[in-house]
């Protein structure tokens, strides 16, 4: 073909072109919309990573709960622990013109505007697990997730009530591994543990952020026993991976971890009660761990029923919670005017943990 010939041939295609591409961009989220089957929900499931088993766990539930025999078409987004995928991925649900998006939000801050979007184009958002800290509320449907702060002051008071119940009288010295800065989770453990420390005197020796990650907990550990050796007694993780990084740094330098600090261990407190922390609780490595609930499938599969019936559901939603241990002299701990139970860990509550 001559280069004559062939740019006769370009300017007749061009506008065909031009034509073809402009039809398909408007057609996408209305076509793609009315193209799925009417009795089926699309959900748009925005997940910040797979950080830790916990996190592994609630993408579980939500996948083994959202299925296509429940009648959902589940579209799931990996946020590789960026919130500018997370945000790219829920700009992607609203441009599908999805009838719903779960959102984890990775840190508090920043989704104003995406979530504003979503507002606009009428798709209810479910914010899961953390929180938002949105200008105006009124921009997502419901927050369904933990009491981060309480989770603190539970394993802050549990501390508390074993040292009085020990006697002992020594310092306290601890080394906190905090979760991913400006998350919900950070913000409200590393929050009570502040404040207990300054109320009951507690040194905290160091405080980094180990982004709720195992090899991070460890490599904070190892940091902090070259830095301050025989003075550690007390390991506040945020996680249980970091607590499972935390026991393998200790382990490693020759300490001993358990809750007997007057004769030389580490105590580890820890968050999330996975079958993994669990088996560590029943031998003693972790002294108190509090628990995290992931199990989000049920709990959106039940909002996303009542939204569709037009029923008004609550704009936020707490998860119930325990918290473990093998020390038997402690059976409950008060914060505030509660009472809350410290559930004795044994094989069968392990067994029966899938998670
Ligand atoms: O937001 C919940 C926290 O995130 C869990 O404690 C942690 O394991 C997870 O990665």
């Amino acid at each position: 073909m001559t280069f004559k010939k062939a740019s006769i041939l370009l300017k007749a295609l061009v506008p065909a072109l031009i034509i073809g591409l402009a039809l398909c961009g408007c057609a996408t989220s209305e076509e793609e919309k009315d193209s799925r089957p009417k009795d089926q929900v699309t959900v748009g499931f925005s997940q910040i990573g797979a950080e830790s088993d916990w996190r592994i766990a609630s993408t579980e539930s939500m996948q083994s709960t959202l299925t296509a025999s429940a009648g959902y078409n589940l579209l799931f987004k990996d946020g590789q622990q960026k919130q500018e995928n997370q945000l790219l991925a829920m700009r992607e649900f609203i441009d599908q013109a999805v009838d719903y998006i779960i959102l984890d939000p990775i840190t508090e801050t920043g989704w104003d505007a995406t979530l504003r979007e979503a507002y606009d184009a009428g798709i209810p958002v479910i914010i899961m697990d953390r929180r938002v800290d949105t200008f105006d509320d009124s921009v997502y449907t419901v927050w369904a997730g933990s009491d981060f702060l309480l989770e603190g002051k539970r394993a802050c008071k549990w501390l508390r009530t074993y040292l009085k119940s020990i006697s002992f009288s020594g310092d306290v010295n601890i080394i906190h591994i905090k979760g991913t800065t400006n998350s919900s989770a950070q913000l409200g453990r590393t929050k009570a543990l502040k404040s207990a420390a300054k109320k009951y005197g507690w040194n905290i020796l160091m405080s980094e952020d180990g982004d709720f990650v195992q090899a991070k907990g460890r490599e904070i550990m190892e940091n902090a026993l070259a830095t301050y050796g025989d003075d550690i007694n007390v390991v506040y993780c945020e996680n249980d991976s970091e607590a499972i990084g935390a026991i393998e740094a200790i382990e490693q330098s020759g300490r001993r971890v358990g809750s007997d600090i007057s004769g030389g261990e580490i105590m580890i407190l820890s968050f999330d009660a996975t079958r993994q922390g669990l088996l560590l609780t029943l031998n003693g490595k972790i002294s108190v761990n509090t628990e995290c609930n992931p199990e989000y499938g049920p709990v959106c599969d039940e909002i996303i029923g009542k939204l569709k019936d037009g029923l008004e559901v609550p704009h936020e939603m707490f998860m119930e919670e325990s918290q473990f241990s093998a020390i038997t002299d402690i059976k409950e701990i008060k914060v505030g005017d509660e009472i809350y139970p410290v559930t004795m860990v044994d094989r069968e509550l392990i067994d029966a943990r899938s998670y």
